[in-house]
């Protein structure tokens, strides 16, 4: 397995440009299933993520084709099957938004049940609940979710989530977008990502209204067409360069950038005392401001307040601020793996259940670590940047899973960091 060997204490300067967002990518590359027609996503970003999604598709049937490494031509056409197997599954949990247009567009879908995965159980019981008020009957068969329309094409119906989940309210709205009559979602996500596929789908011809908001309105319609569309910028990507800026003391300007979609992570972080400077719609300039940094308390919640994709990230950068913050996470149920392995790299942090106490300000020193989720390996690179002496993290296939080109992005502006490949950790284990 890849491991990045880090050695902190390089302020970083310079310009980072931001990719597409991974988690508007996945569900906007499912919706490619509801049409016959050809689909064209621009700025997809190129990550293990995308690269799996796409092998769905391929194995599904569909065409896609690449004339440019983030343009992705997809025709689904040609649907032969209608099964997301457990091999693709169990890598990617995100395989599950084929449930929906799968559905929705055949009347029948089949996909490995997705097993938990290092920050939390996961169930999917949400969306399987709503595809019955759809319509379909759902069962589980050796560990694969069967779901059918019994009548061909699913009914419009009100969904009230009992909790907000990101991914059921994408996979309702591509369900609801070919049902017989209108759906109403209440307790709907509100994220970015949500609002980015309502984009794609209405310009397929879907009636959606509301994406955004906690109540979506979507009349389904008989047949979607093709489409072109750009994703937008990664706001977790973002949030993780500004405080790549910060926590090592450094001046970074963040190009391609969304600054409306994680409104709540830059008045965090002011508050803390970075300096972030809005220069356009679509850049920032961030600086660590000279008076340090203060410790500020943070809970997570659905957008658009603070989100669980930035708490690790915001935990690294803590250990760095002057007093004590609190840092509660109410999202997932396991999301604090990055902190024991922070707390080898020196960081003074208490976490029992999900609240994690953390005393700054703290030198962090190099040590080796381990990856354990895609967030907590950004947690551990941000750490490393800033830590004396050198870090080497294991397991960063996960950090690929989702920030495009890290290792390029960040040694542009000044990081020492490079990626050892297996094969030449082994070789240099054998001379
Ligand atoms: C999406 O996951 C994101 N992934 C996650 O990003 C993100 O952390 C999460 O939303 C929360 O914002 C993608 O968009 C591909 P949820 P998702 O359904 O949709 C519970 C990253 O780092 N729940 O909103 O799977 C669930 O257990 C990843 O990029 C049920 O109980 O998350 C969790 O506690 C990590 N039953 C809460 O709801 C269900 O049927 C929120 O989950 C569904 C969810």
């Amino acid at each position: 397995m890849d491991k990045f060997l880090i050695r902190g204490g390089a302020p970083l300067r310079g310009t980072i440009e931001i990719s597409g967002a991974k988690n508007s990518a996945l569900p906007c590359l499912a919706a490619t299933l509801l049409t016959a027609e050809t689909v064209t996503l621009h700025n997809v970003p190129y990550v293990k993520d995308l690269i799996t999604q796409r092998r769905l598709l391929e194995d599904l049937g569909a065409t896609v084709l690449t004339p440019e490494l983030r343009t992705h031509k997809v025709t689904a056409k040609n649907i032969e099957t209608f099964e997301a197997p457990y091999e693709l599954v169990k890598t990617m949990r995100a395989s599950v938004l084929a449930l929906g247009p799968l559905l929705a567009r055949f009347g029948q879908a089949k996909v490995s049940l997705p097993g938990g995965c290092a920050i939390g159980t996961r169930p999917i019981d949400l969306h399987l609940k709503a595809f019955e008020q759809l319509g379909a009957t759902v069962s589980l068969e050796s560990g694969d979710v069967v779901a059918r329309a019994p009548s061909g094409r699913l009914t419009g119906a009100e969904i009230s989530f009992e909790k907000v989940t990101v991914t059921g309210t994408e996979n309702v709205m591509m369900a609801a977008a070919l049902a017989k009559g209108k759906t109403t979602i209440l307790n709907a996500a509100c994220e970015p990502e949500i609002e980015d596929l309502a984009e794609l789908l209405n310009k397929m011809g879907a009636r959606i209204k509301g994406a955004g908001t906690a109540t979506i309105e979507i009349e389904g319609v008989e047949n979607l067409s093709g489409a072109e569309h750009t994703i937008i910028p990664d706001r977790i990507e973002t949030g993780t360069f500004i405080v790549a800026a910060a926590i090592t003391k450094g001046e970074l300007e963040i190009r391609n950038c969304a600054p409306q979609h994680l409104v709540a992570v830059i008045e965090k972080l002011r508050a803390v005392g970075v300096d972030i400077e809005e220069l356009n719609p679509n850049s920032l300039l961030v600086k660590c401001c000279d008076k340090g940094l203060t410790a500020q308390s943070v809970t997570t919640e659905p957008h658009p307040l603070f989100p669980t994709d930035m708490q690790a990230q915001y935990m690294a950068l803590m250990t760095q601020a002057e007093g004590v913050s609190t840092i509660t996470e109410t999202i997932f149920e396991n999301r604090f793996m990055h902190a024991s392995e922070l707390i080898r790299m020196n960081a003074k942090i208490e976490f029992s259940g999900s609240t994690a106490r953390v005393r700054g300000v703290t030198d962090l020193t190099g040590a080796r670590v381990q990856a354990s989720d895609l967030r907590a390996s950004a947690s551990l690179v941000l750490a490393a940047l800033c830590a004396s002496g050198e870090t080497l993290i294991d397991r960063v296939y996960h950090i690929d899973r989702g920030y495009e080109n890290i290792v390029k992005k960040l040694g542009a502006v000044g990081a020492k960091i490079e990626r050892i490949t297996e094969s030449a950790a082994k070789s240099a284990a054998d001379q």
